[in-house]
């Protein structure tokens, strides 16, 4: 670690606990913290998360952190102030709520600040340093571990505050990409800690697109791939908030679908199924994503379940099947 580096943990440290002093204490803070509470966060899980307010001014952390004696440079680099072409130094993050992004050693590199008027772009993040890479990072990983080794599996979520809700529900081995697709990296990271994983992300379409792309990295990765199955209007959070936290155990997590299922589900929403041209497509389709799946119990369990679904006989699409594999090999 450089000393500039440790410059940079040093502020964002400070930082963090001057925000969520704000968030806990300030006058300023108290419309994001009951923003908090009405989401439903006990005050655990905010001092847990060090979860903060940072204030609508144009360089408050700028005046405090040049108070502490930090240079400027170092507070550029880190991303928790700009300067202007005119020299101005101004607060990146204002009138926000913020979320601390720990690294997996669990120190603070960025900070998530989300907007509680509505007003412009919902999230706003650090940018990227040497310190914060959003394609390396897993958001929660540092907490998550532990937990990923013990349960052998990991829970994958698209955000902050879905990870954070998992925790809270007692799902202590989920983490998050941050609004990013998965990489590789990440991929290959939570091969490490564990066998499986289930992909957790929003039931929109935008979330079961990227559901598609993650399940297929983290299987070239080698894990086992379960997917959660949310209605088109929720994500994690938002279940645990609706039903709750032993519902989202049950009937989310541990209910979750193989990829495969998943991949056939999926594959569907692209057919319209009352047409008799469209339901040999997606026959056709199906087919071809079954030859692609590794163990043969597995593909004929959805052999079956295309046979008695569109009504055509197991053999005849076994045929098929097997001249696909033929064709494959
Ligand atoms: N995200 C981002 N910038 C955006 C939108 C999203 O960085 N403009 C990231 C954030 O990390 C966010 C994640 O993508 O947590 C998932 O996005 P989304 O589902 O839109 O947000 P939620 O996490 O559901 O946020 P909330 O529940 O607070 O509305
Ligand atoms: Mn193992
Ligand atoms: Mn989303
Ligand atoms: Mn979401
Ligand atoms: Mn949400």
């Amino acid at each position: 670690l450089s000393d500039e580096d440790a410059n940079m943990l040093s502020a964002s440290s400070w930082v963090a606990k001057l925000y969520h002093h704000l968030l806990r204490h300030g006058k300023d803070g108290k419309e994001a913290h009951q923003y908090l509470l009405n989401r439903g966060l006990t005050e655990e899980t905010i001092d847990k998360f060090q979860l903060g307010f940072a204030p609508l001014a144009d360089d408050f952390t700028v005046s405090f952190l040049e108070k502490k004696g930090f240079h400027r440079q170092t507070l550029v680099k880190s991303g928790l102030i700009t300067v202007s072409d005119d020299g101005k130094a101004r607060d990146r993050f204002r009138g926000r709520v913020i979320f601390p992004i720990r690294n997996h050693l669990g120190k603070i590199v960025a900070f998530g600040g989300r907007t509680i008027s509505g007003q412009d772009a919902k999230y706003l993040n650090s940018p990227e340093s040497g310190l914060f890479q959003k394609s390396r990072l897993l958001f929660n990983f540092d907490l998550a571990k532990p937990h990923i080794r013990k349960t052998n599996e990991a829970v994958l979520c698209e955000g902050y505050m879905d990870a954070i809700s998992c925790f809270e529900a007692g799902v202590g081995n989920a983490v998050a990409t941050l609004g990013t697709a998965l990489t590789e990296f990440q991929s290959k990271l939570l091969r490490r800690y564990a066998d499986a994983v289930v992909i957790c992300y929003d039931g929109d379409s935008a979330g079961q697109a990227a559901t598609e792309k993650a399940g297929q990295l983290l299987e070239k990765a080698g894990c086992i791939v379960k997917t959660a199955n949310l209605d088109e209007d929720m994500d994690p959070d938002s279940y645990i908030r609706e039903h709750g936290a032993e519902a989202f155990r049950r009937k989310v997590i541990e209910a979750a679908d193989s990829f495969a299922a998943f991949r056939l589900r999926h594959l569907k929403k692209g057919f319209n199924l009352h047409l008799e041209s469209d339901r040999l497509q997606y026959v056709e389709a199906a087919l071809k994503q079954i030859a692609g799946i590794e163990r043969p119990v597995e593909r004929e369990h959805y052999l079956k379940g295309i046979s008695e679904e569109f009504d055509v006989s197991f053999e005849t699409l076994n045929e098929e099947l097997s001249s696909l594999l033929r064709n494959l090999s």
